[in-house]
C-alpha cells in the first residue's frame, strides 16, 4: 500500500487539538486534525500507512507496558521505508528516572519518563537510528520549538 498524502495529526484532548487546529490555520497548513486515542487509529481510516510519523511529546507519558502496543501501532502505521521521529524528555534533564517496577509499585507516572539514548535505541531497535540527540534550546523569540530537556531523534523503518 502506497503511503498517505494526507497530513494527519492526533491528540486525546480537545484543548490541544483546537490549538493545534488555530496554529495550523495561521500558516495554511492543510492538516486533518482527530481528537482521539492515537492507539485507535483505525477509526475514521486514520491507520495510514504514513511515510512519517512525528510523536511529539507523547510517548513519555505512557507507562511501561505501553511501549508494546506503541511498537504494534508503528509497525501498523508506518510505510515501509519510512520515518518516524521523536521528542521526549532527556534521562538527566526531566522525567521520572525509577525503574519500570517501581512505577507500578506507586502507581504514578510522575509527570513523564525519562528515557537515555541507549533506552530509546533498545526499544527502538527494529528501526535504523538516523539521528538521536538533544534538541537545540530555542529562545522565546525563535519562531522555532525547542527545549534542551528534551530528546529529538530520527528512525527509518525497513524499505
Ligand atoms: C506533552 S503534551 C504534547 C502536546 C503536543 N503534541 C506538543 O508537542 O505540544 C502530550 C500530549 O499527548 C497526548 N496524549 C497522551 N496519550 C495519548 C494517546 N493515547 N493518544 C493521543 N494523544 C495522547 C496528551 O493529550 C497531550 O496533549
Amino acid at each position: 500500500m502506497s503511503p498517505r498524502r494526507r497530513n494527519c495529526a492526533v491528540d486525546l484532548s480537545p484543548a490541544a487539538i483546537a490549538w493545534a487546529e488555530e496554529r495550523a490555520r495561521a500558516v495554511g497548513a492543510g492538516i486533518r486534525f482527530h481528537r482521539g486515542d492515537a492507539f485507535d487509529l483505525t477509526t475514521d481510516g486514520l491507520g495510514g500507512p504514513y511515510a512519517l510519523i512525528y510523536d511529539s511529546g507523547c510517548f513519555h507519558h505512557l507507562p511501561p507496558h505501553r511501549r508494546i502496543s506503541y511498537l504494534a501501532l508503528l509497525e501498523r502505521a508506518l510505510a515501509p521505508g519510512g520515518h518516524f521521529a521523536l521528542t521526549c524528555f532527556a534521562s538527566g534533564r526531566m522525567g521520572s528516572e525509577l525503574p519500570d517496577a517501581a512505577l507500578y509499585r506507586q502507581a504514578r507516572l510522575h509527570g513523564g519518563l525519562a528515557y537515555s539514548p541507549g533506552s530509546l535505541r533498545w526499544i527502538f531497535s527494529d528501526l535504523t537510528e538516523v539521528e538521536l540527540r538533544r534538541m537545540h534550546d530555542e529562545p522565546p523569540e525563535s519562531p522555532h520549538f525547542g527545549e534542551p530537556f528534551l530528546w529529538t531523534a530520527l528512525f527509518r523503518c525497513a524499505a
